[in-house]
């Protein structure tokens, strides 16, 4: 058929039109939201308000105690790490496959980050790993549902506890996913969540934490939150310390926060038509040899996403993974090579960057390593190989953006280039 060449050779391509998502992450709501406060000539909120409308809220929506809002996802972790006792001396089982800022604040309370693997059928820290991993050192294991995948969170709750070590959810990706009905951040000790402008709960630049632990919540007010520690959750966590505590300030801007509250109302739908397409898209792909479909655990209900994704077998195609991205796109799916795992873009797979290898900490000021294991501030030790898993499925993963608010007609038409490309009829 003559419609089989590849675009990419001069053939038709299979959509004719660029693909545009109509859905909008400010609408009139969340510019009238934004507008009320400023009417109010409010500029700044310390505590409640909008603020704690927000925390209460999402704890609420999580199904946690308490919810603290930060000024970003980075914020949170920083946040989390600190509360939990994260410190010299102690390790934190973090994925390699993560944004970095999953991983960087471990260094900010100078502390070593252990890398584990990622689970092929979830993407996301692999259980059997993080046990292999755990010392007398582990303080804490931080599990990120990546693109909203989720993985056996029973299972690494069990691990957390069996061991006597936090766990930490690094849920930036997936505000609404759930395990076994139970919601995405109310398994860890602490749950972070980014709202920056690209998540499906957003403030523009913004992050929430969430916990059932009256310590743990005023330990991170008392790390970031000026003048609220006297509201603590806990009583008199340290006393005499008084309001200026530890003077980071990670407070929230109200304007995020409204515009954020607005989102959570709007996320179920955001979530249903997200999961929709991509198991629309699936059900196109699940079979066609070289592309793997990424499918939830049983018990899994994936929420967010950011990026809808695919491992594929460059042998089984016969061709590379770029091949294949710049061929579906030439077909006019906005299909591209996965943005963690590519070592120009950035950083890559985060074990295998400059920062916790070559680079010398000590020479940063400050203390971005463990003082107890100076040997480790040049570097952890990590070369490529020493995570083959993650590093074969990062080097083999695809994805396009989270298709929310596309027509039926045109998912459709994404799921056929890329059948086209792989050589499916
Ligand atoms: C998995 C993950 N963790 C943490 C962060 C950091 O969040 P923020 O950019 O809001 O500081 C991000 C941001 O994209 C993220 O994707």
């Amino acid at each position: 058929m003559a419609n089989d060449k590849l675009a990419i050779d001069g053939g038709r391509p299979v959509l004719t039109k660029p693909v545009v998502d109509g859905w909008q992450q400010v609408t009139d709501r969340e510019k009238r939201a934004v507008m009320d406060l400023m009417d109010q000539g409010i500029l700044s909120v310390p505590s409640g308000g909008v603020i704690g409308a927000l925390e209460r809220e999402f704890a609420d929506f999580v199904g946690t105690t308490y919810g603290l809002a930060c000024c970003n996802g980075t914020s949170t972790l920083h946040s989390a790490y600190m509360a939990v006792g994260v410190g010299p001396g102690t390790e934190v089982i973090v994925p390699a496959y993560t944004w970095h800022a999953t991983v960087t604040p471990v260094l900010h309370c100078s502390a070593t980050p252990v890398f584990a693997e990622i689970d092929p059928r979830t993407l996301c820290l692999d259980p059997d790993d993080v046990e292999r991993k755990i010392t007398e050192r582990t303080r804490a294991i931080c599990v990120v549902q990546v693109w909203g995948n989720v993985p056996d969170m029973t299972r690494l709750r069990a691990i957390a506890d069996r061991h006597g070590i936090a766990l930490i959810e690094d849920a930036s990706h997936a505000h609404g996913a759930a395990y076994m009905g139970k919601k995405v951040g109310s398994f860890g000790d602490v749950a972070c969540f980014s709202m920056q402008g690209q998540k499906s709960v957003s403030g523009g630049e913004l992050g929430m934490v969430v916990t059932d632990s009256a310590e743990l919540f005023d330990r991170m007010l008392l790390l970031g939150h000026f003048g609220r520690i006297d509201k603590g959750q806990a009583g008199p966590t340290f006393p005499g310390i008084g309001d200026m505590s530890l003077g980071c300030k990670y407070r929230a801007h109200p304007y995020a926060a409204a515009i954020a509250r607005i989102h959570l109302e709007r996320l179920p739908e955001l979530n249903r038509l997200r999961t929709r397409n991509y198991e629309m898209l699936n059900d196109m792909l699940r079979g066609v040899p070289g592309v793997g479909v990424v499918d939830p655990l049983p018990g899994a209900e994936r929420g967010g996403y950011l990026e809808f994704k695919w491992v594929i077998d460059p042998d089984d195609l016969g061709m590379s993974r770029e091949r294949f991205a710049d061929a579906c796109r030439a077909e006019g799916a906005p299909v591209s090579a996965d943005r963690y795992s590519s070592l120009n873009f950035t950083y890559g797979l985060l074990h295998l960057a400059p920062l916790y290898n070559d680079f010398d900490r000590t020479k940063l000021g400050g203390c971005f390593y463990d003082p107890t294991r100076p040997d480790l501030a040049k570097g952890l030790g990590y070369a490529p190989g020493s995570l083959p898993v993650s590093e074969d499925l990062c080097s083999r993963m695809i994805g396009i953006p989270a298709l929310a608010d596309v027509p039926e007609a045109v998912v459709e038409l994404i799921g056929r280039a890329m059948r086209k490309v792989a050589g499916a009829r």
